[in-house]
C-alpha cells in the first residue's frame, strides 16, 4: 500500500489545500492529512478545530484520513509507514523553502517528497490571507468551504 501525507498548519483549510488533497488521493492508496502541532503559540483555530474541519471537508474522499503530529515530520512518516510527503507549490516563492524541507526530510529520514502544482484558480490563496480578509469582513466564500467560512464568521463575531 502506498501511503502519502499532506502535512501543514491548515489554520484553516482552504480550497487550495483541498485541491491538492483530492488530487493526491487519486494517486495514492491512502492519504493522511496531518496537522502540525509543534507551535508553542496558539493558532487562530485549535488543532482539534482544524482537524474537525478537515474531517468534514474531506469526507467525500474514501481514502483520506486526518491526524496531527508533534516533532519532526520525517519521524512521523517513518513511524506511520508513510512513503511520500506531498506539498503543493503555488509559485516560485514557495520553492526555496519547500526544497530545503524536502532535502532535510530526505537526508534525515529517507522520506521522499513530491510537489504538485497548485491549480491556477487557487494559486493566490493562503490561510493567512483568508484570516486577514475574514477579520475585515471580506468575502472568503469562494476560497474556503462553507463550514470554514461559518467558523471564521463565528470566531470574528465572538471577538
Ligand atoms: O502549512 P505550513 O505552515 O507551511 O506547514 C509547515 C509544516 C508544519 C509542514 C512544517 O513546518 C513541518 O513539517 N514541521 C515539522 C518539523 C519538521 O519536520 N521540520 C523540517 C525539518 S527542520
Amino acid at each position: 500500500m502506498k501511503r502519502a501525507v499532506c502535512p501543514g498548519s491548515f489554520d484553516p483549510i482552504t480550497y487550495g489545500h483541498l485541491d491538492i488533497i483530492e488530487r493526491a488521493s487519486a494517486q495514492f492508496d491512502e492519504v493522511i492529512v496531518a496537522v502540525g502541532n509543534n507551535r508553542a503559540k496558539a493558532g487562530y483555530f485549535t488543532v482539534e478545530e482544524r482537524m474537525q474541519m478537515i474531517v468534514e471537508t474531506t469526507a467525500q474522499f474514501g481514502n483520506v484520513k486526518v491526524d496531527s503530529w508533534k516533532g519532526l515530520l520525517g519521524d512521523y512518516c517513518k513511524a506511520n509507514q508513510i512513503d511520500v510527503i506531498i506539498k503543493g507549490l503555488r509559485a516560485m516563492s514557495d520553492f526555496d523553502y519547500e526544497l530545503q524541507m524536502a532535502q532535510v526530510n530526505l537526508q534525515g529520514s529517507g522520506v521522499e517528497s513530491m510537489f504538485m502544482a497548485t491549480s491556477p484558480a487557487h494559486s493566490f490563496l493562503s490561510s493567512s490571507l483568508i484570516k486577514e480578509l475574514a477579520h475585515y469582513n471580506g468575502d472568503v466564500s469562494t476560497m474556503v468551504p462553507p463550514v470554514v467560512n461559518a467558523a471564521l464568521k463565528a470566531r470574528e463575531a465572538g471577538k
